[in-house]
């Protein structure tokens, strides 16, 4: 299939999950300002890189999506550039996170650290990912690179878990509201993600074709 209908499909299914987080997030929060965009822009992007890292994974136990496997470097992109406009918004807003003093708090800076770690990992994620990086690369370092991206799946869910958790720990006690915090559902999609993606490593015939498919 042509790269620019991949894109294009890519595009609108990002879209898509974009107007779900945006509708969800706007009625959990009962308003609507860059605060509450910022928030449907980092959870989205945590729902598109998901799928993209996972869809291989997820295709191993269900045959069907296989043919969605094709769409895992768009979908990643998508979300990397997602995380991008949440960091940017983050620096725009200034009076609720000034720079550097909200960030250096005993309470945020472990979370920023992590956010670091994972978007350094992803730049360099995205990066490989073009096609003439990946054309100058050996394949197996390729993939190992490509492989960096679940490390930085975990740095990201950890940086947002540490400051939600307490609003996921009240939403527990009472399950008021009745729908989970927006961050609980990204984080969810998330966690289910890695465990798939180690439940593979069990599994050594897939460990040897991928040594196959390299060669
Ligand atoms: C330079 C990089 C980053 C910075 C400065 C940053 C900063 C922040 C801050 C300050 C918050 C709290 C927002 C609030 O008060 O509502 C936040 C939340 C969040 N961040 Fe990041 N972040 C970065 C990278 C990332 C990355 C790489 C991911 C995902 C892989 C991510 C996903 C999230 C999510 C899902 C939330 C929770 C949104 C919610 O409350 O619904 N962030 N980030």
């Amino acid at each position: 299939m042509k790269e620019s209908k991949l894109w294009l499909e890519s595009v609108v299914f990002s879209f898509f999950i974009l107007v779900l987080f945006l509708v969800y997030t706007i009625s959990f929060y009962q308003k609507h300002d860059l605060y509450i965009w910022n928030k449907i822009f980092a959870n989205t992007s945590v729902i598109l890189i998901s799928l993209s890292m996972g869809i291989r994974s997820f295709a191993y136990y269900i045959k069907g999506l296989n043919s969605f496997i094709i769409y895992r470097k768009y979908l990643g992109l998508i979300g990397f550039y997602f995380i991008l406009i949440h960091g940017v918004i983050i620096f725009i807003m200034q009076n609720r996170y000034p720079f550097p003093v909200y960030f250096l708090q005993s309470e945020t800076i472990v979370p920023f650290i992590l956010a670091l770690i994972s978007t350094f990992i992803f730049v360099i994620v995205a990066v490989a990912s073009h096609n003439y990086v990946r054309s100058k690369l050996n394949i197996l370092t390729w993939r190992k690179i490509m492989r960096l991206g679940h490390i930085a799946l975990v740095f990201g869910l950890l940086h947002f878990a540490v400051k939600s958790s307490i609003l996921w720990t009240d939403w527990f006690k009472a399950f008021f509201p009745l729908y989970p915090p927006p961050s609980l559902i990204a984080f969810f999609v998330g966690l289910i993600t890695i465990a798939f993606r180690i439940s593979l490593n069990f599994d050594k015939t897939i460990i040897d074709n991928e040594v196959i498919e390299n060669e």
